[in-house]
């Protein structure tokens, strides 16, 4: 078997142990004489699983008793809708809510862009000035403020919060798709978290959304039913099919981020792999990081070439992806709004990956 290093920013790699395991179970999971795919949700055999995976979600994130986990559909995307409809929806005829948003890339500007279907939602603070390059000073909340919305971890531009922002009163919103489980948060700290899977997580098609209790029961009466927090909190996430099979696989990948030592772990590892990347880019002659040291993200690094002349660039940028793949090193290109490379060194990523990734650029370097 030869398995490749996989940089993508996601769908991404997932743990070959946890991999292994799905494929053992494929047939027959825990006995049961079926694969997961084809249980019923409600069945005796898949209530441990999803109850297993929220238990160790709430362990590994130390998530406090008064906030629901949501195992829904719709990817984060959906959320971006969900969260403006859930806590700024109001009734057909009275005066609409306000809330923050901040502008640190492409994610966060759709969420802003969605959110002003529903609510008031105007950016007050952004880094578009500088190609989002870094982590703007978070504006002081305004009284009357539904919620703030952040990024947590921007995955095309490769910058993160390194400090949560203090919003008072007003619920902290975080979308965490690209970071979550990287390193230590105090979910405490806000008023929603969510994530896509397809990340740090599992297989695309689940998104996990953790809300404090305060916050779930708001949307306006017209909310279609699959859109309401409520009812999937009321529902245990069961008001219609769940993603059962990604949910089962988010189980493995925590069961196997516990056994490595949870959170403190796998961040000592992230911080590891990515200081080792950051370094070789800071000593390179041909690549540079465009992110600002103190909003550098641990998961998701762009490089570029230092070249200037744009057909040359164009050239090595291509040739860097296509000799990269040609040796297992797959998915580097950035963005296709951004350009240039990206390596995304999820949880999943072992360190292997990094150095083979730097074994490569120093030749590819010394053919330039
Ligand atoms: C930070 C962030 N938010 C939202 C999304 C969109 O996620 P989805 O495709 O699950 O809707 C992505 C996708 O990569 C992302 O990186």
């Amino acid at each position: 078997m030869k398995r490749v290093f996989n940089f993508s920013p996601g769908p991404s790699a997932l743990p070959l142990p946890v991999l292994e395991k799905a494929a053992n179970e494929m047939t027959d999971a825990n006995g049961s004489g079926q694969s997961v795919m084809e249980m019923s949700h409600r069945s005796k055999d898949f209530k441990p699983i999803i109850e297993k995976t929220e238990a160790l979600l709430r362990e590994l994130m130390g998530i406090p008793a008064n906030y629901k986990v949501l195992f829904l559909q719709g990817g984060a995307s959906l959320q971006f809708s969900m969260v403006p409809l859930n806590l700024g929806g109001v009734e057909v005829g009275t005066p609409r809510k306000k809330a923050a948003y901040i502008d640190t890339g492409i994610w966060a500007k759709k969420a802003a862009d969605e959110a002003v279907k529903f609510i008031d939602a105007t950016i007050r603070a952004s880094s578009k000035d500088k190609a989002y390059t870094y982590i703007p000073a978070a504006p002081a909340p305004e009284a009357g403020d539904a919620y703030c919305h952040i990024t947590l971890n921007n995955t095309i531009v490769g910058t993160r919060w390194a400090a949560v922002p203090n919003t008072g009163s007003v619920p902290l919103v975080a979308d965490i798709s690209s970071c979550i489980l990287s390193e230590p948060l105090d979910v405490s700290q806000f008023g929603i978290l969510y994530a896509g899977a397809q990340k740090n997580l599992g297989p695309a098609g689940t998104t996990v959304v953790i809300i404090r209790d305060d916050l779930i029961g708001h949307a306006p009466s017209w909310t279609p039913a699959l859109l309401r927090y409520d009812i999937h909190a009321e529902e245990g996430s069961m008001y219609n099919t769940p993603p059962c099979y990604g949910i089962y696989i988010i189980g493995l990948v925590l069961e196997w981020l516990k056994d490595l030592g949870g959170v403190p772990a796998i961040a000592k590892k992230n911080q590891e792999k990515a200081d080792l990347f950051y370094g070789y880019l800071e000593k390179s002659k041909n690549f540079h990081s465009p992110v600002e040291k103190s909003a550098r993200s641990l998961m998701n690094i762009p490089f570029i070439p230092k070249e200037t002349d744009a057909d040359k660039r164009k050239d090595i940028e291509g040739r860097f992806v296509k000799e990269a793949a040609a040796e297992g090193l797959i998915n580097l290109a950035g963005h296709r709004l951004v350009g240039g490379m990206r390596a995304s060194i999820y949880n999943a990523m072992p360190i292997e990956g990094v150095q083979a990734l730097i074994t490569f650029m120093k030749k590819f370097e010394g053919g330039l």
